[in-house]
């Protein structure tokens, strides 16, 4: 069975541990999208692990992780992250981390590049500051430098003098900024190359073999549905199609061969960096619920946005994902609220809308319409059967069903591994 894990929402909705968990009982789990904007923390035995890069299932001795040609790679940003795990006894041994030689290559330009296009808009996006954005651009605009580049001294030779060429005057014109020295980079990136050489293949070959062989892959998802660069809250958005759909042009794996997509989703909402959130709370709620869910952004430590759940949202990722289970994430934060809200239309100029809507106007100035439904106001953690559940607590989660018309799944109460619901 080969399986998609995404976030339905603005990211951070927990995937980290429903794949750390999936991933015990699959062979391999495939990044397709994205690079090291993303933070993905797993807890186990009280030791907090953060995956920026690596799939989180690197953690299951004998499984293997695949980064897919989607993903853009920080050289830099995964030895480090590769050496982390090392110095807490985890081996990131070549027959347990394939990478594609086809992923572009975030360069230090892309990383500066990244700030200093901040400081020049005048509606900040709020980046992540990975120099994620400008990689995928030069990718886009056919300049960029793939993985497979690094093991060739001459290739990226050439290709780096082109960007360099180009770059340097944009910097000095346009930003007043010093040059880029050729020499440096093309030592650092070449020494980059040496250290990735074990891990390269074509992932394309490797995940369709596998597959024919009755291997299970797991596509771990990195963002979230409206943080995608087509169906997201443009321009708010990151620089890659995190949705299912960019499962097939990240990893060469066809849609045939994708049986299930799993959405996971926070049982309330959060957005880290700018852009629109019909539910954001305008309340004190807002420091209650970051406090007792810890939402701090896992990659740059910004206090996340909180607000309520957005059934518009998550109903609009159901239908382009393709959704058949949901995993309802961090339901536990809410344990103490005595009223919790669902919005279930947004209200413009007079205007009911019961989908999410394209206008950006529209998104972000609509007022939510809310259900309200009591709390539970008993603490979720220890609990493991379905039916133990506290009878508000299921009332909440039949009620998201009925709005999103899918199946939920598992349902996470605490940040360990073992907290978890299965239905
Ligand atoms: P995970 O995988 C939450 C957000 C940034 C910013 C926008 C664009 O942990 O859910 P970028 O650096 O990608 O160009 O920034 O996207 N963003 C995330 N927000 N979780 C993430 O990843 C994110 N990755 C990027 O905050 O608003
Ligand atoms: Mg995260």
């Amino acid at each position: 069975m080969n399986i998609v894990v995404i976030g339905s929402q603005w990211g951070d909705e927990g995937k980290g541990k429903l794949i750390d968990i999936l991933s015990q009982n699959t062979d391999i789990t495939a990044r397709y999208q994205g690079g090291n904007n993303a933070g993905h923390t797993v807890i186990v035995d009280d030791k907090q692990y953060i995956f920026h890069l690596l799939p989180s299932a690197i953690l299951h001795e004998g499984k293997v992780c695949v980064i897919g040609n989607g993903v853009v790679v920080d050289p830099k940003a995964l030895l480090v992250e590769i050496e982390e795990l090392a110095g807490k006894g985890i081996k990131v041994s070549a027959e347990r981390l394939r990478i594609s030689g086809l992923c572009h290559v975030v360069m230090p330009y892309h990383r500066i590049l990244d700030g200093l296009r901040e400081t020049k808009r005048k509606n900040k996006i709020g980046t992540t500051g990975r120099g994620i954005g400008p990689c995928y651009a030069d990718k886009v605009t056919r300049c960029g430098i793939r993985v497979i580049d690094l093991l060739n001294p001459k290739m990226l030779k050439e290709k780096l003098a082109d960007n360099l060429r180009e770059k340097n005057e944009i910097f000095r014109k346009v930003y007043g900024r010093n040059d880029f020295r050729f020499r440096n980079i093309y030592q650092e990136y070449l020494a980059y190359g040496k250290a990735l050489a074990p891990y390269v293949c074509d992932t394309a070959i490797y995940l369709n073999e596998a597959i024919d062989q009755k291997k299970s892959v797991l596509f771990e998802g990195a963002q979230g549905t409206f943080l995608d660069i087509d169906f997201g809250t443009y321009p708010f958005v990151t620089s890659s199609n995190s949705i299912v759909g960019g499962v097939c042009a990240g990893t060469g794996v066809p849609p045939t061969k994708i049986d299930k997509a799993i959405a996971c989703v926070k049982a309330y909402t959060t957005r880290v960096g700018e852009g629109p959130f019909p539910t954001e709370f305008s309340t004190h709620l807002e420091d209650v619920i970051r406090q007792k869910g810890k939402e701090y952004g896992a990659t740059t430590g910004r206090p996340r946005r909180c607000g309520w759940f957005d059934s518009l949202l998550v109903r609009y990722s159901v239908i382009i994902n393709g959704i058949s289970e949901l995993a309802i994430m961090k339901l536990d934060v809410l344990d103490e609220l005595k009223e919790i809200k669902i919005c279930t239309a947004y209200k413009h100029k007079g205007k009911i809308y019961k989908t999410f809507p394209m206008d950006f106007e529209v998104i972000s100035e609509a007022k939510p319409v809310y259900e309200t439904m009591p709390g539970w106001c008993t603490p979720l953690t220890a609990i493991r059967k379905y039916g133990d559940l506290p009878k508000n607590a299921r009332a909440y989660l039949e009620r998201l069903e009925e709005l999103l018309k899918v199946k939920v799944k598992y349902i996470s109460i605490g940040s360990s591994r073992s907290a978890i619901i299965f239905r």
